[in-house]
């Protein structure tokens, strides 16, 4: 650790290809949006925060590669590109707010020359970038509290480096309490159907060196019943302004395990997941995913032909089994709209 998830890198974008993982480290280079579509839509790069990066350095790339001294046909070009990495998935708002940070800048500047704008967008896109770093330590630092020694937690997907620029919002509290010298143990959910816990956590886990234990989701019932757990530290792909959170499906299950046995529920994530524009979590856009994904167990088939498969990629907790939400500017408890907005000093959809 750290690792780094995505870079701009000679006027390209690299990425870690996370669909190879934990057999090979490969890279992806982006060249062109379709690259980078393809990318974000087959989980290459995948995690909220790593999204809105992947978006903000889409645009940069978009400015890169429009040629020529038409303003209006560069302007229209910079809406078509935005829309399109806008299209690739649905739910982690953090793509969107990154997507209308660089409208917003261009926008403002459209009587500038392209050179100029292009500059501009360059660096909004390479401000966000620096931002997650920053945001990430933070909260882990905000986290580490409430990890103690000797504790045992839970946690399910990835939200790790991997799932951000290099540190990780959950799993960020993690390494914070590691460097604090703190001794702990993590339960990582294996996170049917495509693996984010076993294939991506307990990797990036291990290899910090984290005391990591890997179990299937349906196993975290019985953990919780017959052992002492700690915590629960959760990710997010767009909190409501009532704290409603959408996460990894699987993730509301976890919720309702911990209410009942009675371990506290953390959700981390930075200001750039919130969507203060929603009112509850019924706002949020759910992405249905490829009933492949559920059909096959590494490319081997599990399941009849023809069978009807439901496959939503996130599910939302209600904010009140949320015990906390660690943001970069504190830390949110209870879960609820004026924390929330007291929080970001905005006001939240009534
Ligand atoms: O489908 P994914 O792998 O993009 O889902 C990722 C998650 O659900 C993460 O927990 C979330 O984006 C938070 S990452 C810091």
């Amino acid at each position: 650790m750290p690792l780094a998830t995505i870079k701009w890198v000679n006027n390209s974008i690299k990425l870690i290809d996370q669909r190879k993982l934990p057999g090979k480290l490969e890279y992806i280079y982006c060249r062109d949006l379709e690259t980078l579509w393809d990318a974000i839509k087959t989980l290459s790069v995948r995690g909220a925060p790593a999204l809105g990066v992947a978006s903000a350095l889409g645009m940069l790339l978009a400015s890169k590669l429009f040629k020529g001294n038409d303003k209006n046909k560069f302007l229209k070009f910079m809406e078509k590109s935005s829309a399109y990495i806008g299209s690739s998935r649905p739910t982690a708002v953090n793509l969107f707010n990154s997507l209308a940070r660089i409208e917003h800048i261009i926008k403002n500047n459209q009587e500038k020359a392209i050179s100029e704008i292009k500059k501009l967008v360059q660096n909004e896109a390479i401000a966000i970038y620096e931002e997650d770093r920053i945001v990430c330590r933070k909260m882990g630092k905000f986290g580490a509290s409430f990890i103690k020694n000797g504790g045992t937690y839970m946690t399910i997907c990835n939200a790790g480096s991997l799932a951000t620029v290099d540190y990780g919002t959950a799993l960020g509290v993690f390494y914070a309490a590691q460097e604090q010298k703190k001794q702990f143990k993590v339960y990582s959910l294996e996170t049917r159907p495509l693996l984010q816990g076993a294939r991506l956590t307990s990797w990036e886990l291990k290899k910090s060196g984290v005391d990591v234990t890997l179990i299937c989701d349906n196993m975290a019932a019985s953990v919780m019943r017959n052992q002492r757990i700690d915590g629960i530290f959760a990710g997010a792909d767009r909190i409501a302004s009532n704290g409603d959170t959408a996460n990894k499906i699987g993730t509301y299950s976890l919720g309702v395990l911990a209410r009942f046995h009675e371990v506290p529920f953390y959700i981390v994530a930075p200001y750039s997941t919130f969507d203060l524009n929603i009112k509850d979590g019924t706002e949020i856009p759910i992405e249905q995913r490829s009933k492949e994904e559920v059909v096959n167990f590494h490319g081997v088939r599990t399941a009849p032909d023809n069978i009807k498969v439901f496959n939503p990629a996130f599910d939302v907790t209600p904010n009140y089994l949320i015990k906390a939400i660690i943001t970069e500017e504190g830390i949110i408890s209870p879960v609820n709209r004026s924390n929330i907005s007291h929080t970001f000093g905005t006001n939240a959809k009534k």
